[in-house]
Formats: C-alpha cells, sequence, structure tokens
C-alpha cells in the first residue's frame, strides 16, 4: 500500500517560481510514490477579504498551473476544497477539541492579523490551521510537502490528531512534514532579504508562471547583484547571487557546482543574461499549457469534476466515522 501525500495551494493568485521550485515541482516527483491528493483550498483562500470575480479566475487559474507543471490528473487527485464540503463539516469537529490559546500562538495567524488587531481579525482566519488539519486528516495522508513557513500548523494538526485519538480512540494518522531543503526559500529578485511572494507590492521581484518571455528578461537583468563580483554560491556573503544560482539550478538540473565553473570567469551580464535563457526555456511550454487550460475552462471543470468524484467517497467514508466516534448521529 502506498503512502498518502496531500497538499494544496491558496487560489490567492497566478502562482510565480517561488511556488514552482518550493512546492509544485517536488509534488509532480512524489506522483511516483504516493497515492497524491493535490488541491486548491479555496475555502481557506476567504478567510481574507476576497473579490468574487477574481476568487474564480485565481481557482482556474491554480487547477491550469497544477496540470501545466506535471500533476497527472490519472496519477494523482486533483480537486477543488470547496466541492468537498466534508473538510469544512471536519474543520468544526475538530475546533471543538482545540485549544484558542493555540491557536492565538500561531504565528501566520499573528501576521496577518497585525493590521487590524487581534479583536476585529476574522474567526475565519483564526480558524484557518485548524481547516488546514481537516484537509491533512480527512484522507489519512501521513505526508504533507510544504514550505517552512507551514511547519507550524503541521505541528498543530499533529497535536489534534493524537488528542482526537487519545479521547475517542484510534481514528486518524499522525501525518509528517515533508521540507525540501534546497529551494525551501526563493528571495524576491529586487530583496534578497525577502521571500518571492504573491504580494510583492512591485512586480519586479516576483517571477510570475504566466509573464511573457520579455518581461522575465526584463526581470532577471534588472534583478539586484551583490556589492562583490563573482558568480559563486554563497547565500550568507552573496544573498543576491546564491538565489539566482539557485533558480539557474532549479531550472536546468545542472549541479551548482558546475554553474560556478561555467560562470568563474565572466561577469553578472553574462550570468543573468544566460539565467533568462534558462528560466524562459523551463518556463514557456508551462505557461503554453496554463493559457490552454484558461482557454478551455470545459476541459479544466472535467478533470476538477473527476478530482471531486474520487476525493468525495473518501472523505464521506471518514467523517462517518468520526462522527460515529464522537457519538454524533442516531
Ligand atoms: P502560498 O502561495 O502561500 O499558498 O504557498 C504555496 C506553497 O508554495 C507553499 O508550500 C509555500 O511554502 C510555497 N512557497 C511560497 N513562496 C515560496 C518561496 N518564495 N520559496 C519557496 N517556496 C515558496
Ligand atoms: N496553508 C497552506 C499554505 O498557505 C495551504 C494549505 C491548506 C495546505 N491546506 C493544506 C498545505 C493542507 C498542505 C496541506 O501554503
Amino acid at each position: 500500500m502506498k503512502e498518502t501525500v496531500f497538499s494544496g495551494v491558496k487560489p490567492t493568485s497566478v502562482p510565480h517560481i517561488g511556488n514552482y521550485i518550493g512546492a509544485l515541482q517536488q509534488w509532480v516527483k512524489l506522483q511516483q510514490d504516493y497515492n497524491c491528493y493535490y488541491c486548491i483550498v479555496d475555502d481557506h483562500a476567504i478567510t481574507v477579504p476576497q473579490n468574487p470575480k477574481q476568487l474564480r479566475e485565481q481557482t482556474h487559474a491554480i487547477a491550469a498551473t497544477y496540470l501545466a507543471v506535471g500533476i497527472d490528473p490519472k496519477k494523482s487527485v486533483l480537486f477543488l476544497q470547496s466541492d468537498v464540503a466534508q473538510h469544512t463539516e471536519l474543520a468544526w469537529l475538530l475546533m471543538t477539541i482545540t485549544k484558542m490559546g493555540e491557536l492565538s500562538r500561531m504565528t501566520q495567524f499573528k501576521d496577518k492579523s497585525q493590521k487590524t488587531g487581534s479583536q476585529s481579525a476574522g474567526v475565519g482566519l483564526y480558524a484557518y490551521p485548524v481547516l488546514m488539519a481537516a484537509d491533512i486528516l480527512l484522507y489519512d495522508a501521513t505526508k504533507v510537502p510544504v514550505g517552512e513557513d507551514q511547519m507550524q500548523h503541521i505541528e498543530l494538526t499533529r497535536l489534534l490528531a493524537r488528542r482526537f485519538n487519545e479521547r475517542f480512540g484510534q481514528t486518524f494518522d499522525v501525518p509528517q512534514p515533508m521540507i525540501q531543503k534546497v529551494g525551501a526559500r526563493i528571495m524576491s529578485l529586487k530583496d534578497p532579504k525577502k521571500k518571492m511572494s504573491k504580494s510583492d507590492e512591485s512586480k519586479s521581484g516576483t517571477l510570475f508562471l504566466t509573464d511573457s518571455d520579455d518581461d522575465i528578461r526584463k526581470k532577471i537583468m534588472r534583478a539586484v547583484t551583490d556589492s562583490t563580483a563573482g558568480i559563486s554560491y554563497d547565500p550568507e556573503n552573496k544573498p543576491a547571487v546564491s538565489n539566482l544560482i539557485g533558480i539557474y539550478h532549479h531550472m536546468s538540473g545542472i549541479e551548482i557546482a558546475d554553474i560556478e565553473k561555467e560562470f568563474s570567469d565572466k561577469g553578472y551580464g553574462d550570468f543573468k543574461s544566460s539565467l533568462a535563457d534558462v528560466v524562459i526555456h523551463h518556463l514557456t511550454p508551462i505557461r503554453e499549457k496554463i493559457l490552454y487550460y484558461l482557454n478551455n475552462k470545459q476541459e479544466l471543470n472535467e478533470i476538477l469534476d473527476q478530482g471531486f468524484h474520487k476525493a468525495y467517497p473518501v472523505a464521506e467514508k471518514k467523517i462517518r466515522f468520526v462522527k460515529d466516534q464522537m457519538g454524533l448521529g442516531r
């Protein structure tokens, strides 16, 4: 029996190469050895104010991206969280065993509620990690590939699974995080101290998977470099160039030492120009596939429908068992 993997991305914007290198590229590989559930977590996206039209567009964009990067709906279950109501149902059940103090400690909640203050923050934002625990536990996933920033949420998931099992008898597997070492953090092209992110005000620090060849080349040629010359991998002392070398490595498959060798006697200009070639070469077919699916929404929706039909019976069976364990029902 293969172990089960669960992961998801929020449809809050078009994905960027940080999402791709840090998450999606790894997901594609896992399909060989695991039974994978890859979800578009739209119920999580609405924990911050959303524009309904944009949310639907971004949901399609994430689904198209999953397919474009190589997630194969024949091998993996690719589906939309809000299609399977058992996610929110299980979140409610788990909330009854979650302590307020445990949720108040979550750094993502603290960060995101900072603007309004915790008294004005939404209850949905507060309960976000419980919904994430529900996603994972509903499918008995044992492995959860995520970026470092999600570790605390996985810890809470493990705690809730154990607490539930202690109170109501063996019900949930306790999942483990899977964190990739190199590429766990791709930094902004404009500021190597900041994580590349969807919400970067200046879009010039973020390479989106749908950027045109021209945009990619411009952004890379204008990327900041370090004060010392030379192309070498040294994240401590040369964070900007090391970030670019990391991107080069993940886009070309060439080892870091070989990249250093190739550019040892060349300047930043040559290196960036070659990096732009490599990134464009890698992303062009992905972008074309994303655009294909966005122009063929019916095909895209049919794939999501197939995913729903695979996820739903598993979720339904599990929720019945959970409710039975808790004494709910007649
Ligand atoms: P999010 O965009 O926050 O929904 O994240 C989706 C996935 O991409 C998560 O597993 C994140 O940890 C990962 N991720 C987001 N930004 C980066 C980044 N700059 N570098 C590496 N991984 C990232
Ligand atoms: N919270 C995750 C993020 O922001 C997304 C997510 C929701 C997720 N449910 C999940 C990731 C379940 C892994 C497993 O990246």
